[in-house]
């Protein structure tokens, strides 16, 4: 009989060290200790035994009960651990994989341009003014002293929305609209940056939209000297410390005296190269004093008040300043042009 128990230990180690899962595992358990496995079987027969041999079979059935419990114990012990492994396998990460790559985006170069101009001029005590893109005849033209009929309108050929709604052919509007809101009462120190149309054939120096920056300055007591020192800080700070500023006169119905400004070229030094055309000087911008009927007719009193303005083409001085020679490279967006301004971090 303890043989036999022997035999069975033997044959349910050897199935447990065989078993390779939890289920198989609790198979075996059933099959060898269950209430209906040879070992409880065994045990029943006990009663028929004499007492001595009971007693030395009772404890090797118990023996040999504790074995197995214990090997069952071990072997699933074994089985969870290497079921967690198995997992841990199974859910690993390669981190040494490439990653995707995330292209960073960047500001488009004329954004950044209007950021250095605008943050010049706040510099220098100027607010920032706002007008429509979408504007009406009568501040585009009629306040900027350009009446129906006026030959001036020409230079800036328009898109009409209707008879006397159209897209603002410059930023000087923002000038009447800025000057309108003061009621009559200076000082009024404001920069407007934004987009401008023109019914232009686009080419490398032209193009149907772009973008200038306004300036207006209306006080007591303001002189061309004013207007062309701040044109100085500006050339300076933007285009290098040695820039002279030259005024030409010219003509804007809406200034009087008006000037085109140069500066001394900044590639050459002032000697002479192709970007100045071998003159020494760049023209940036148009300016003047701002014509008293203007003043008058946005409410400001032309005996008391003066005031200086300028435009500003952003996308010239853009181009002289990083060397670009096409307008529509700030409109295409051709990722390969655009790339060339990103921030090297
Ligand atoms: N508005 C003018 C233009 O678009 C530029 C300018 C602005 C000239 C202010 C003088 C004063 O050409």
């Amino acid at each position: 009989m303890e043989n036999e128990l022997l035999m069975i230990k033997e044959e349910a180690l050897a199935k447990l060290d065989n078993c390779s899962s939890l289920k198989e595992l609790n198979d075996i358990r059933i099959l060898y200790l269950g209430k209906k496995g040879p070992i409880q079987e065994a045990m029943k027969s006990m009663k028929d035994m004499a007492a001595e041999d009971r007693k030395v079979f009772g404890q090797t059935s118990n023996l040999v009960k504790q074995e197995l419990s214990k090997a069952v114990e071990d072997r699933k012990e074994i089985l969870e651990n290497q079921a967690i492994l198995d997992k841990i396998n199974e859910e690993r990460i390669d981190i040494t994989l490439p990653s995707y790559k995330l292209d960073q985006g960047t500001l488009h170069p004329l954004s950044t341009i209007v950021a250095e101009i605008v943050e010049l001029f706040l510099g220098m005590g100027y607010q920032i003014a706002e007008g429509p893109e979408v504007e009406t005849d009568y501040f585009n033209f009629e306040l900027m002293n350009l009446p129906k009929g006026h030959p001036a309108r020409d230079m800036q050929d328009t898109f009409y929305i209707d008879e006397n709604t159209l897209m603002r052919t410059h930023t000087s509007p923002v000038q009447a609209h800025a000057m309108l809101e003061a009621q009559g009462k200076g000082p009024i120190k404001v920069i407007c940056p934004g987009k401008t149309y023109r019914r232009d054939d686009d080419d490398a120096t032209h193009s149907h939209q772009f973008m200038q920056c306004e300036g207006l300055v209306v006080d007591k007591n303001i002189t061309m000297a004013d207007l062309k020192g701040t044109l100085e800080v500006f050339a300076r700070k933007f285009f290098g410390e040695k820039r002279e500023v030259r005024l030409r006169p010219s003509y804007f119905p809406f200034t009087e005296p008006s000037v085109e400004v140069d500066i001394s070229c900044h590639n050459c030094g002032g000697k002479g190269c192709s970007m100045c055309k071998h003159t020494g000087w760049i023209e940036i911008l148009g300016a003047g004093m701002v014509n008293p009927r203007v003043l008058e007719m946005c409410g400001f009193d032309s005996e008391v008040y003066q005031g200086f303005a300028f435009g500003i083409g952003m996308e010239r001085v853009a181009m002289l300043k990083y060397g670009i020679d096409n307008i529509r490279d700030f409109y295409n967006d051709d990722i390969r042009f655009l790339n060339q301004f990103s921030r090297k971090e």
